[in-house]
This record gives structure tokens, sequence and C-alpha cells, in this order.
């Protein structure tokens, strides 16, 4: 390969497996030049300190390297400085070219109270994930409302794109993790070739994937740790955030999760839920009856949304009735715990 040639062809490179490509013309040039073997896996690994695996999925162009590792690498392949410029170019290109998810749902309407919450993921350091649950399991107590604001709100932090899935583990079918790992791999662009293999061949895959890059994983509703663990990301770059009615424990203490846990609102919050979604001037005109509403849904906000979601869609009726009504629909707590009643309703 002449040098012209590979500085010529880098200007078409538009993705990581033409990278890739280059990558091995290059390596065939210096075992050619050096009267050598062809380098291998195992003698990069050594001379660069990184994995086998890494290095292979760089030369097969599973994974886009990062900018210092694409000029370390092919400086070990003896690439010239006009070679390492258009090399840099090129996976500019590429990583301007592949997609980054957007995945989060719509950020919740009028979201309201929860700053130390919000505090502790805003000084998440970034080093394993955090766990949102609720004092007692509870649903409904505004998990996924958290969880999906704070998303909205740390979106740029995490440039290279934003996963989600609602994993279901509070209903009677949760989704298994292979599943999940599916459609993130596809979502990061894998080669649909690669979404065949087992599930740890599959995880090992979206931890290189994401190894790269600055990406959120927000697994929302999981019932246990194992449904959890294959979809975390497992480098610092990334931050998984994840909900559970379960505290999960394991994962806290393993994995370094960082807990938080939810309780209901106090009555000001609770006020002003209502007041953000009402307006604040049907409640003014009415205070007791906003007091009514507040005291009958205890705190939590899923019934002060419903609550809300009533009054807002029969502004003829008084906010008192709204509030006889919710509390003679409201389900006690052994219903809820038994899900006699679906929660989403409220
Ligand atoms: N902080 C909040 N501000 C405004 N609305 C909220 C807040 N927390 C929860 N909600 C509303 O309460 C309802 C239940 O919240 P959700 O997050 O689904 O509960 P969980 O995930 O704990 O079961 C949703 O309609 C949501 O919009
Ligand atoms: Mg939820």
């Amino acid at each position: 390969m002449d040098r012209e040639g590979l500085v010529r062809d880098a200007a078409t490179v538009s993705s990581a497996e033409d990278l890739a490509s280059l990558l091995r013309r290059l390596r065939r040039r210096q075992a050619r030049m050096r009267k050598t073997r062809v380098a291998t896996y195992r003698d990069l690994a050594t001379r660069t300190g990184w994995s086998r695996g890494i290095i292979g999925a760089y030369f097969t162009g599973k994974v886009l390297p990062s900018v210092d590792k694409l000029d370390e690498l092919a400086r070990q392949l003896d690439a010239t400085p006009t070679e390492l410029g258009a090399l840099a170019t090129a996976r500019d290109r590429v990583d301007e070219l592949r997609p980054a998810p957007r995945q989060l749902p719509g950020d919740v309407p009028a979201f309201t109270g929860r700053a130390a919450a919000l505090a502790v993921l805003d000084a998440q350091p970034g080093r394993g994930p955090a766990v949102i649950s609720s004092v007692g399991g509870a649903a409904g107590m505004g998990k996924t409302a958290l969880a999906v604001h704070w998303a909205h709100r740390a979106a740029t932090r995490f440039p290279d794109g934003q996963l989600y899935a609602d994993l279901r583990g509070s209903g009677r079918r949760p989704v298994p993790p292979g599943e999940v790992l599916r459609g993130f791999l596809t979502a990061l662009g894998a080669p649909a070739s690669q979404l065949s293999a087992g599930l740890d061949v599959q995880a090992g895959l979206y931890r290189s994937l994401l190894a790269e890059r600055r990406v959120m994983v927000l697994l929302d509703d999981a019932c246990d740790a194992g449904q959890v663990r294959p979809l975390l990301p497992g480098t610092p770059g990334g931050l998984a955030l994840v909900t559970s009615r379960s505290r999960l424990n394991s994962l806290v203490a393993l994995e370094n999760a960082r807990l938080i846990v939810l309780d209901r609102l106090d009555e000001a919050q609770s006020q002003h839920l209502l007041a953000a979604r009402l307006g604040a001037r049907r409640l003014a005109a009415d205070p007791a009856g906003a007091a009514a509403i507040v005291s009958a849904c205890a705190g939590l906000p899923n019934y002060l949304a419903y609550a809300a979601a009533n009054a807002a869609a029969h502004p003829e009726l008084g906010l008192r009735t709204v509030a006889g009504q919710l509390a003679a629909s409201r389900p006690t707590a052994v219903e809820r715990r038994h899900h006699a009643v679906p929660v989403q309703a409220f």
C-alpha cells in the first residue's frame, strides 16, 4: 500500500468498519516494511497495555476507537504524521455519522419538588449506577418522573445518546434483559449479525460499544439486580439510572450504586404540584378545596396527578368534590399492595 493510497482512502471512510480496514492495511504494511510477521492482537495488547478484546473490536470495526486510542494504535503501526492526521479526520467523520440514540420519554409536565434527590443525582460522580426506589416499595411515588426529569436535565452531559427501557419489573412479565440488550445494541448501530449471540457475548459487545461513548442508560422499573446487571455500562464514561420498587441491595453493595429513596411529598410540595398542574388561580379561588385534595392524596404524587387531571377535565366541579371522589375511589393500602386496583389509574 503506497502512502498516498491510505491518505486518499481515509477521505472516503464513513463507518467504523471502513476505518478498521485501514488499520488492517497499516498492520500488513508494517509487517512488509519491517520484514516481520503481522502483529497479532496479543502483540498489540502487550505494546499498548489494552485488552486483546478491545483491540480485536477496533480491528474488526465493532468499536470505534477514541481519538487517543486511534492515534496510539496507528503510531504503533508506523503511520506517518500525514496518515495520522488523515485517520483522525476520518474518525471524526465516523463519529458524526454514527447514531446517537435519543430514547427518553417526554419530561413530566409541571415537575415539582425532589430538590434533594436531584442534587444527589447532579453530584453522581459517574462511577456506578444510581438506584431510585421508594419508601416501602410504594408505586406512584414518582420514581420514573424523577428519573426522566433528571435525565432530560442532564442529557447534554451524555452527548453520545440516552437509552431508555421500561423493564416492567412490577408487572407480571418483567422484560428479559436479553430482549432489552438487543434493542440497545440496534440503537447503538451494532450490525444485525451480532444480535443472535448469547447473552454474555451481547453484554460484552454492549459494554465495548459504550466504553468509548458518553451515554446515559435509564432502566425503568427493574424487578431485581439480575435483570439490570447485563445492561450496565462497564466504564465511568456512561451512567446508568435505575428505578425499582426494590432497593436492589446487591447492586448497591457490589456495583457501587447510589441509592435514593423517595418518600411522600409534604403538604407544601403537594400544594405546589397541584398549583403547577391546575394553575395557582384555581387553587387560590378555593383554598379549602385544595387543602381537601392535598389531605386526601396523603403526599402521593400519583394521587395528586390524578386529582389534578380530574379537576382540569371538569372545570365545573369544585375542588372539594374532586377531593371527595378521590377519597371514595382510593384503594386501601392492602389493595394497593396486591395490585387489586391498577395503580396506573391513580
Ligand atoms: N415530582 C413530581 N412532579 C410532578 N408530577 C409528579 C412528580 N412525581 C410524580 N409525578 C406524577 O405522579 C405520577 C406517578 O409517578 P411515577 O413516576 O410514574 O411513579 P413511580 O414510577 O414511582 O411508580 C405520574 O403521573 C407523574 O407525572
Ligand atoms: Mg415507574
